[in-house]
């Protein structure tokens, strides 16, 4: 993993080396779903770019839908408590499914909407995430599409934020360095040195 500062943050993948990835996976997605339709779910907000990127990456037939969800507090996701906050706007019942999430990491939320999902009986469901961090996994769930195994490091950019800011970043998916980090464990602002 290349890495390089950046105004007091590490980049962990150029802007290129994502464009690269995506463009690599949406090309593996078009051969897997040759000939069939396709709906891309995106889990709000953190996948948003991704899934604009990766839905332009693909050869395919594609409608979008959306689902958020929430969990109470990360404090407390261990607990499972996974809910969801907006639900699909059509059935998936008989379509192929692709869930595009910008991270896995402990697993919970893929989880929940994997077991939501497969209730309305889908074609096929297939996960592509931007990011995997195997590490932090509680429950045992596997993305079909993984664009970069990470070691266990706080990421912001490309959809991902910190405090709601920050997922506009477009040159980078980055973290803090361990000096950055603050006395309560959370990251200090980024970009404060
Ligand atoms: C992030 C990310 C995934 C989830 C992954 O979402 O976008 O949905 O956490 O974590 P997990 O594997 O431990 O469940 P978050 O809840 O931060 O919401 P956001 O997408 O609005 O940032």
């Amino acid at each position: 993993m290349a890495t390089m500062t950046y105004k007091g943050l590490e980049v962990l993948f150029s802007r290129q080396q994502i464009a690269e990835r995506v463009a690599e996976m949406g090309a593996q997605i078009t051969h897997d779903l040759k000939g069939e339709k396709l709906v891309m779910i995106g889990v709000l907000k953190g996948a948003a770019p991704f899934l604009a990127d990766l839905s332009r990456a693909i050869e395919v037939d594609a409608t979008f839908d959306f689902v958020a969800t929430t969990s109470y507090g990360k404090g407390l996701r261990s607990s499972g408590a996974v809910k969801l906050i907006k639900d699909l706007d059509h059935s998936i019942e008989g379509k192929n499914v692709l869930v595009v999430e910008d991270i896995l990491d402990t697993g919970l939320t893929l989880s929940y909407l994997r077991k939501l999902f497969l209730q309305q009986h889908p074609k096929s469901l297939r996960i592509a995430t931007l990011l995997d961090k195997p590490s932090r996994r509680i429950e045992k769930i596997d993305a079909d599409y993984v664009g970069f195994s990470i070691p266990n490091l706080f990421v912001i950019g490309y959809g991902m934020d910190y405090a709601e800011r920050y997922r506009n970043l477009r040159t980078s998916v980055s973290c803090r360095r361990r000096a950055g980090v603050g006395k309560t464990g959370r990251p200090k602002e980024p970009g404060a040195g």
